[in-house]
């Protein structure tokens, strides 16, 4: 369990609290097309409100120019649909950095962060800012933790009090169980496009797995280094080297990484594209492999009945055109069915959980991204080693 100091542990009664949360939410135009993060701090929320507290949310959305206001990143929507949520007033504060009205009990939104100069590099003449605008901060950004920037990191240097939030304490207990002290067999899936981004997840992994089960552009890259043609397929010749080695210390720790024996290919990347079942031995060079085939599937699935824990990021096929999704289908399913304690994180990851319906069988969906690879990398998070600095830890 986390030695972070948590809400519990801080007096909020009749306090202004300043919690960053992760509210960077996929959107289109205004319309919010997944608000995941938006509900997971809902109880953050109740919790912080019932103790008597007001509260100032801050949070980036997108990457804009830091310094100048626009329109497409602005919180305006989140804020509005927050508001619909919590059943409550939640207005938007543009001018929050030297100073916020507020009433007890109010919840507002203080526009993106990220439109103010100094977040990105860490400032402290913001930092400072931020933290004088409030009695405790609470950090409940999970999915920004592994940014050092002045709402993540250099406002818990100056403020009075500071501590964890429950959604960001849940999502550092769950990846700890299964990455720290995982229960075995643990089984780790890592798919997606390219090698290059998920190295050194691999490279880490290796040393926790029994089975490592790899999809996407990341298998083709596998196959082409055990000599087979991947035709067409995305694959990234430079890191054929670094496949063959991950490999061979596979060989060696007696740990298994099974690649596709079968794949679903088509001529061209698009939702009309004609599927074709082969074996890996019959890749034609105009072919674009697009998803495991069904015996793949089927031994993926093995492995995964007979897991104690799993660890899931990326999808193993183009699982948004349906007659590409069936592998990845089998292994969310196969997922949920199996009593091992598993975790899911990454946005394709979430996709495919929530098309396929398995969400409420998965032990645990993160709300990382970045922050979710970051850690089965192994990495510290910035924004939560700060936090268990010593003063912090002592009880407020
Ligand atoms: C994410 O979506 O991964 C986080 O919100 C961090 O966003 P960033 O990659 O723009 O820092
Ligand atoms: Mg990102």
């Amino acid at each position: 369990m986390t030695k972070l100091k948590g809400i519990a542990d801080v007096d909020l009664k009749g306090k202004r609290v300043l919690i960053r949360v992760d509210y960077n939410v996929p959107l289109t135009n205004a319309d919010i097309d997944d608000d995941t993060r938006i509900r997971a701090t809902l109880p953050t929320l109740h919790n912080i409100l019932e103790a008597g507290a007001s509260v100032m949310l801050m949070s980036h959305l997108g990457r804009p120019d830091e310094g100048k206001w626009n329109e497409a990143c602005s919180l305006a929507p989140i804020a509005k649909h927050l508001s619909s949520l919590l059943n409550r007033d939640v207005a938007l504060v543009s001018d929050w950095v030297n100073g916020v009205e507020l009433e007890p009990g109010d919840v507002v939104m203080l526009e993106n962060v990220r439109f103010q100069k100094g977040e990105k590099d860490n400032e402290d003449s913001l930092a400072r800012k931020m933290a004088s605008l409030c009695d405790v901060f609470v950090n409940d950004a999970f999915a920004t933790s592994h940014r050092a920037q002045a709402s993540t990191h250099g406002v818990v240097k100056y403020a009075s009090a500071a501590c964890a939030g429950p959604l960001l304490i849940a999502e550092i207990d769950a990846l700890a169980k299964a990455f720290e002290h995982p229960a075995k067999p643990m089984v780790a899936i890592v798919g997606g496009s390219k090698v290059s981004t998920k190295l050194t997840v691999l490279e880490s992994l290796m040393s926790k797995i029994d089975h490592l089960i790899i999809g996407g552009g990341i298998a083709n890259t596998f196959l082409k280094a055990n000599g087979y043609n991947v035709g067409h397929s995305l694959y990234e010749p430079d890191l054929i080297p670094a496949a063959k080695k991950l490999l061979l210390l596979a060989e060696e720790q007696e740990k298994q990484i099974p690649l596709p024996v079968d794949v679903v290919c088509g001529k061209e990347f698009s939702k009309d594209a004609k599927a074709q079942t082969k074996d890996v031995s019959e890749i034609d060079d105009d072919d674009l492999i697009m998803d495991v085939g069904p015996e793949t599937a089927r031994r993926y699935a093995l492995i995964l009945k007979q897991a104690k824990t799993i660890v899931w990021n990326g999808p193993l096929g183009v699982f948004e055109f349906d007659q590409f999704g069936l592998g990845t289908q089998v292994l969310a399913k196969a997922v949920a069915n199996s009593g091992a304690f598993s975790v899911a994180g990454g946005g394709d990851t979430l996709s495919a959980i929530s098309k396929f319906g398995v969400a409420n069988d998965i032990s645990y969906i993160s709300t990382g991204g970045g922050a979710f690879l970051e850690f089965l990398e192994g990495k510290k998070l910035p924004a939560v080693s700060i936090l268990e600095t010593p003063e912090k830890l002592q009880n407020a």
